[in-house]
C-alpha cells in the first residue's frame, strides 16, 4: 500500500478505524482486515477495545513491523504522569512492545500543552512508541506544539470528509512534514454517498461511491484516511482505491462539496476549529 512519509514515519495511507467495535466483532475485523491486506490500524484508549483490537492483530498473521499500530490519550489523561500511565496500559492492553503512533486524542486547555507535549517525547524517548502526534489541534495549537517538541510531529488526526474545508489544516501539516490522518472520511457512510460528483466519478470508474471518497483522500498530498466498516465484505472495498486515478476536474467537483457546518464529532471539549 502506498505510504506517506511523515517526519520519519512511514504512515500506510488508509487505515482501519475501529471506533464502536468492540468485543469478538472488533477481534475478528482486526484480524480479517488485516489478511485483506490492512496494515494501519488506529486505536484509542477511550475506545475501549484495544485488548480486542490487540487480539485482532495476533490473529492477522502478518509480523509486527509490518503494521503501523495508533493508539490515543484520552484528554483528560495529558498531565505527564497521567499520559505515560495510561501509553503503558494501551500498550498492556494491546499486548504489544511499542506503539507506532501515539497521539494526543482531543487538546485540553487545562493542562499545560508543554508539559502534555513533553510527555509524550519521553514516551518516545522511552521507546513506548515509534512516532508521536496529535489529533483534533486546529492550526493555531498545531504550531505550539510543533513548536513545543523535540522529535517532530508525524500527524495531525482531524476529520476530514469532502463536506468539511480542511485546506489549513492540510497546509500547516504539509509545511511541518506530518501527515493528515482523516477521520471519518466516508463522513459515516451517509448522504456524502449519493452526492452527484462523487456517484458520476463512480459511473464513470466503475467503482463504488465509497471508493471515490477514499480515493479523493489519498490522492491529496500527505493526506491519510481510515475508514471504519463493520462489515466483512467491506474490507477489499475500501482497500482497493490504489489502481485508479480521479481526474483534476473530479476531484475539484468533489472538493466543491465541502460547506461550513458539516462538522460530525464536535462537543462541549472541542477547541475553536479554523
Ligand atoms: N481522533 C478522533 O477524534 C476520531 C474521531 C472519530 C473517528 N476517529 C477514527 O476514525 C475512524 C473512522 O471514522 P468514523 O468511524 O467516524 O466514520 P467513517 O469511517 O467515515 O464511516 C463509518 C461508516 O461508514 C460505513 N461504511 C464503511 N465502508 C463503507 C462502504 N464501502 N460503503 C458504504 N458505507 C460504508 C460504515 O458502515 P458499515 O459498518 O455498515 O460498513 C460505518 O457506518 C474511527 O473508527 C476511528 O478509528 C477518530
Amino acid at each position: 500500500m502506498h505510504a506517506i512519509p511523515a517526519n520519519g514515519a512511514r504512515i500506510p495511507a488508509l487505515g482501519f478505524g475501529t471506533w464502536t467495535l468492540k468485543g469478538r466483532v472488533a477481534r475478528d475485523l482486526v484480524a480479517a482486515a488485516i489478511a485483506t491486506g490492512w496494515r494501519h490500524i488506529d486505536t484509542a484508549a477511550m475506545y475501549g477495545n484495544e485488548e480486542d483490537v490487540g487480539a485482532g492483530i495476533r490473529a492477522g498473521g502478518v509480523a509486527r513491523d509490518r503494521l503501523f499500530v495508533t493508539t490515543k490519550v484520552w484528554h483528560t489523561d495529558l498531565a505527564a504522569r497521567d499520559l505515560r500511565r495510561s501509553a503503558q496500559a494501551s500498550l498492556k492492553r494491546l499486548g504489544l512492545d511499542t506503539l507506532d503512533l501515539l497521539l494526543v486524542h482531543w487538546p485540553n486547555p487545562r493542562i499545560p500543552l508543554a508539559e502534555t507535549i513533553g510527555a509524550l517525547n519521553r514516551a518516545r524517548e522511552d521507546g513506548l512508541t515509534r512516532h508521536i502526534g496529535v489529533s483534533n489541534f486546529p492550526t493555531a495549537l498545531f504550531a505550539e506544539a510543533v513548536r513545543l517538541s523535540d522529535a517532530p510531529l508525524a500527524a495531525n488526526q482531524v476529520e476530514h470528509h469532502p463536506y468539511l474545508d480542511q485546506s489549513k489544516v492540510a497546509s500547516a501539516c504539509r509545511a511541518a512534514g506530518s501527515a493528515l490522518i482523516g477521520y471519518s472520511p466516508l463522513h459515516r457512510g451517509g448522504a456524502l454517498l449519493s452526492e452527484e460528483p462523487v456517484a458520476a466519478a463512480a459511473a464513470a470508474h466503475g467503482r463504488t461511491p465509497a471508493q471515490i471518497v477514499l480515493r479523493w483522500h489519498v490522492q491529496q498530498p500527505g493526506t491519510a484516511a481510515i475508514p471504519r466498516t463493520s462489515n466483512p465484505a467491506r474490507l477489499a472495498e475500501n482497500l482497493e482505491v490504489f489502481d485508479f486515478d480521479l481526474s483534476a476536474s473530479e476531484m475539484r467537483g468533489i472538493s466543491a462539496l465541502q460547506t461550513a457546518g458539516h462538522r460530525l464529532c464536535d462537543y462541549a471539549f472541542s477547541p475553536h476549529w479554523d
